[in-house]
C-alpha cells in the first residue's frame, strides 16, 4: 500500500493527463467511467486527509466556494484590443504600412489565427501552478475569476513539460462551442427559462458566476493566443514558437493557426476559413494576423490601446437587426403547427435571410415578440436563422401581438394543444395535405398495413401527381396510373397494386396502428383491439371507457377521441372499409381479469426460433400479459433465447423467473 500522499500525487497527475487528452488534444484514451473512478478515489483521499488538499488538484475543477463578489486585480501588462479591417484592400494597406515602417523588411511573416468569438481571459502561473485567472475588465484591471477558470477543462492547473518561466501570464479566449451552446439553450427552452442570445453571451454569463459550480456545469473551452512577459528579454524569437511552447506546456492552441508570408497569403487564408466557417465547431468573427518576429513587434510598438503589429480582419456579421413583418404558421409532416418569422430581408452570416424559425409559441412569448418589432437575427453554422432578441425601444405603436391559429392553415381542421406540450397540432390527421405523405408512409409500413414496394419515393410521386389524397385512395389505384411514374414499369406497378390488394386482409390492431393516431403505437393498438373487440366500439368509446384500457392514459385517450371526432377521419375509415379492408373478429373476454396472464409483465430477450418476437408478444398479450422492453423487479417472467445479453444478466441478478423458448411454446400451446 503506497502512502496517501504518494497516491494522491499519482492520482492528480493521472487525472490531469486524462484531462489534457480529453479537453486539449480531443483524444480521450480512457472511458469516462475510469476518469470518474480515479476522481472519486482522489476526492475520498483528500477528504480523509485534508492536509493533502492543494490548489492544483483536479478536484477543484468541479467548483465549490460561492463568492459574494469578484475582487479586482491588476494585470501585469495591460490587456489590449485590436484594430479592425473589413476588406481585402485595407489588409493590403496594413501590410504595406508595416513594410514602410520596418524599412529593412520586404515581405513580412505573419501568424494567422481565427478570431474566436468569446471573451478574453488571462491566466497567471507561478512556479508552474495556476494562481490567478482574470477577466480583461478595462484592460488595466480585471476581475479575479480564478475559481471559475479552474473549472474549464482545457485550462492547465499545473504546467506540463519544461522551460516555462518562474512567472508566466498567458492570454486567450474562453468560448462555448456551438454544440454545447445549442444543448444549453435546448435545456433552457424545455424548462421554460430564458435562452442565451449567442455562444459569446453564454460564455460570458458562465464565467461571471459567483458560484463556480455553475461555471463547471457549462461547456466552456479556452484557446490561448499569447504569452506575456514582464521581463525585458523575450523567451522566444517568434510568436509561432511561443504558441508551440504554450501547447507543449499543456495549453489548448487553436488548430487552424498558420504561419504565412505576405498579405496575399493572409487573404487566401481568410477566404478559405470564411468558406469553412459554418463547418467549425465554434463561432469565429474574423482572422487575426500578427507579425511573427518578436523583435519586429517591439520595433512597431503600440498606438493607444492596440498593437501596431496585429490586426483583426472581420467576417460578415452573424447577427443583424431587421424588422419582423409577419408571423405565419407552417404545418409539418407530423401535424406540428410551428410559427415562422417573415423578415425584412437582411444580409447576415454570409446570406440574405428573410425567414427565421421560432420553434413554438412559447418561444414567441419568451422573446416578447410582436409583429412590427425590430429583432436581432442570428445565423451561424448550419443552424437555421433564429430570432434571438427583440429590440424593445424600437417597437412601433402599430406593433401587433402574435396569436396561435385556431384552424390548420393547410386543411382548416381545428388546431389543438395538449396539456403540458409546447406544440400546437393540426387534428386533420388523414386529410391534411401537409401530413399526407407521412400518413401514407406510416399506413403502408411493415408493422401497419405492410404494403410491399410502397416506399417514400413512390409516395412522393403519387401525392405530387394528385393520385392519392388520403390513404383510402390507395385502394382505388390501377396499375397504369403508377406505370407512368418515374422508375416504375408495368411489372413493378402491377406488383404494388397486388400488394395494396393483399393488404386488405388485415387485423384490427394493425389497422388501428396504421391510422397514425398520435401516441397509438403497436402495443396501444393491440390493447385497444383486445379491450373493445371491434372498431365501432373504439370509435364510439368515451373518455372513461378509453382510460379503462391498459396502456391508455388521459393524453392518449384525448388523441383517440379527437381523431374519431373528426368527420373527415371517419369518412376515411368508412372509405377504407368500403374498399374492402377487413379483419377477423376478436373475441373479448367478459372480464380481462379472467385472462390467465392478467397482471403479469413479461420481457422477451435474445433470439426466438419458432416465431418472431413480435408474434410471441402478440400471443402473450392475448393472454392478458403486458410485454415490456426492459427488466425490473416488477417483471414476472423473462423469456431468454440464444444471444440474450444484459437483460438476462439483470434478470438473474434480480432473481427473476427465466424461461427458455420451449417452455414458452408449451404455455402458448396449452392456452391457445
Ligand atoms: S490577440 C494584443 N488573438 O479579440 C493582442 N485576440 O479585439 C490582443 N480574440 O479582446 C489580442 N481571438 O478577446 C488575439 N487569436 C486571437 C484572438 C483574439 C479572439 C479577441 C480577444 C481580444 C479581442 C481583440
Amino acid at each position: 500500500m503506497t502512502d496517501p500522499a504518494g497516491r494522491a500525487q499519482a492520482l492528480r497527475q493521472q487525472l490531469e493527463e486524462y484531462n489534457h487528452q480529453y479537453y486539449v488534444l480531443d483524444q480521450p484514451s480512457v472511458p469516462d467511467v475510469e476518469y470518474d473512478r480515479l476522481f472519486a478515489e482522489l476526492v475520498a483521499l483528500e477528504q480523509e486527509h485534508p492536509h493533502l488538499q492543494s490548489p492544483d488538484s483536479p478536484t477543484r475543477r468541479v467548483g465549490g466556494a460561492v463568492l459574494e463578489r469578484f475582487n479586482s486585480v491588476e494585470h501585469l501588462v495591460p490587456m489590449l484590443s485590436l484594430d479592425n479591417v473589413f476588406d481585402d484592400d485595407s489588409l493590403r494597406e496594413f501590410d504595406q504600412r508595416l513594410q514602410r515602417m520596418l524599412d529593412d523588411v520586404s515581405e513580412l511573416e505573419y501568424v494567422a489565427e481565427p478570431k474566436l468569438d468569446g471573451i478574453a481571459a488571462s491566466l497567471l502561473y507561478e512556479n508552474g501552478v495556476l494562481v490567478r485567472g482574470a477577466t480583461r475588465g478595462d484592460g488595466r484591471r480585471g476581475e479575479d475569476i480564478t475559481e471559475n477558470m479552474k473549472t474549464v477543462g482545457s485550462v492547465p492547473l499545473r504546467l506540463r513539460g519544461s522551460g516555462w518561466p518562474q512567472q508566466l501570464e498567458v492570454r486567450g479566449e474562453v468560448y462555448m462551442p456551438r454544440a454545447g451552446f445549442e444543448a444549453l439553450n435546448e435545456q433552457a427552452r424545455s424548462r421554460g427559462d430564458k435562452t442565451f442570445v449567442n455562444p459569446r453571451n453564454a460564455a460570458a454569463g458562465s464565467l461571471r458566476q459567483l458560484d463556480s459550480r455553475i461555471t463547471a456545469s457549462r461547456p466552456l473551452q479556452m484557446c490561448c493566443y499569447s504569452m506575456v512577459q514582464a521581463d525585458d528579454e523575450p523567451l522566444f524569437d517568434t510568436h509561432s514558437e511561443a504558441l508551440e511552447a504554450l501547447a507543449s506546456w499543456g495549453f489548448r492552441v487553436n488548430e487552424e493557426v498558420k504561419v504565412l508570408t505576405g498579405a496575399e497569403a493572409c487573404l487566401a487564408y481568410y477566404h478559405d476559413l470564411m468558406q469553412r466557417r459554418d463547418g467549425l465547431a465554434y463561432d469565429i468573427d474574423g482572422i487575426v494576423y500578427k507579425v511573427n518576429r518578436i523583435d519586429l513587434q517591439r520595433e512597431l510598438g503600440f498606438v493607444s490601446r492596440a498593437p501596431r503589429w496585429a490586426i483583426a480582419h472581420k467576417f460578415p456579421a452573424q447577427e443583424e437587426m431587421t424588422v419582423l413583418r409577419d408571423v405565419e404558421f407552417q404545418v409539418g409532416r407530423t401535424g406540428a403547427v410551428t410559427p415562422v418569422a417573415r423578415l425584412e430581408p437582411v444580409f447576415v452570416g454570409g446570406v440574405t435571410v428573410s425567414n427565421a424559425t421560432l420553434h413554438n409559441l412559447d418561444e414567441v412569448e419568451r422573446l416578447g415578440l410582436m409583429v412590427g418589432d425590430t429583432v436581432v437575427v442570428r445565423r451561424a453554422g448550419d443552424v437555421i436563422p433564429q430570432i434571438v432578441q427583440v429590440v424593445e425601444e424600437r417597437r412601433p405603436d402599430s406593433a401587433t401581438p402574435v396569436h396561435a391559429p385556431d384552424h390548420c392553415p393547410v386543411c382548416e381542421s381545428p388546431v389543438e394543444r395538449v396539456e403540458g406540450e409546447a406544440v400546437y397540432r393540426c387534428t386533420g390527421g388523414l386529410i391534411c395535405a401537409a401530413q399526407r405523405k407521412e400518413a401514407i408512409w406510416h399506413f403502408a409500413s411493415r408493422k401497419a398495413m405492410d404494403i410491399d414496394g410502397l416506399g417514400d419515393k413512390l409516395i412522393d410521386q403519387m401525392v405530387d401527381a394528385g393520385l392519392v389524397k388520403t390513404v383510402a385512395d390507395l385502394y382505388g389505384l390501377e396499375w397504369p396510373q403508377l406505370a407512368g411514374l418515374e422508375r416504375m414499369a408495368e411489372k413493378s406497378a402491377r406488383n404494388v397494386i397486388a400488394a395494396i390488394e393483399a393488404s386488405k386482409d388485415t387485423e384490427l390492431p394493425r389497422f388501428l396502428y396504421a391510422l397514425g393516431i398520435r401516441e397509438v403505437g403497436e402495443s396501444t393498438a393491440m390493447a385497444l383491439a383486445q379491450h373493445f373487440g371491434d372498431l365501432q366500439s373504439i370509435m364510439q368509446a368515451d373518455h372513461e371507457q378509453l382510460i379503462a384500457v391498459p396502456d391508455v392514459g388521459p393524453v392518449v385517450a384525448a388523441y383517440i377521441e379527437g381523431f374519431f371526432a373528426s368527420e373527415d377521419n371517419r369518412q376515411v375509415v368508412k372509405a377504407l372499409e368500403e374498399a374492402g379492408v377487413h379483419w377477423p373478429a376478436i373475441e373479448v373476454p367478459d372480464d380481462p381479469a379472467d385472462l390467465p396472464l392478467n397482471g403479469q409483465t413479461w420481457v422477451l430477450t435474445g433470439n426466438l426460433e419458432a416465431m418472431p418476437r413480435s408474434e410471441a408478444k402478440k400471443q402473450l398479450q392475448a393472454l392478458g400479459a403486458k410485454v415490456a422492453g426492459s427488466v425490473s423487479a416488477k417483471t414476472s417472467v423473462v423469456v431468454a433465447g440464444p444471444g440474450a445479453g444484459s437483460k438476462l444478466v439483470k434478470a438473474e441478478s434480480l432473481g427473476l423467473e427465466v424461461w427458455d423458448e420451449t417452455r414458452l411454446l408449451a404455455l402458448l400451446e396449452n392456452q391457445g
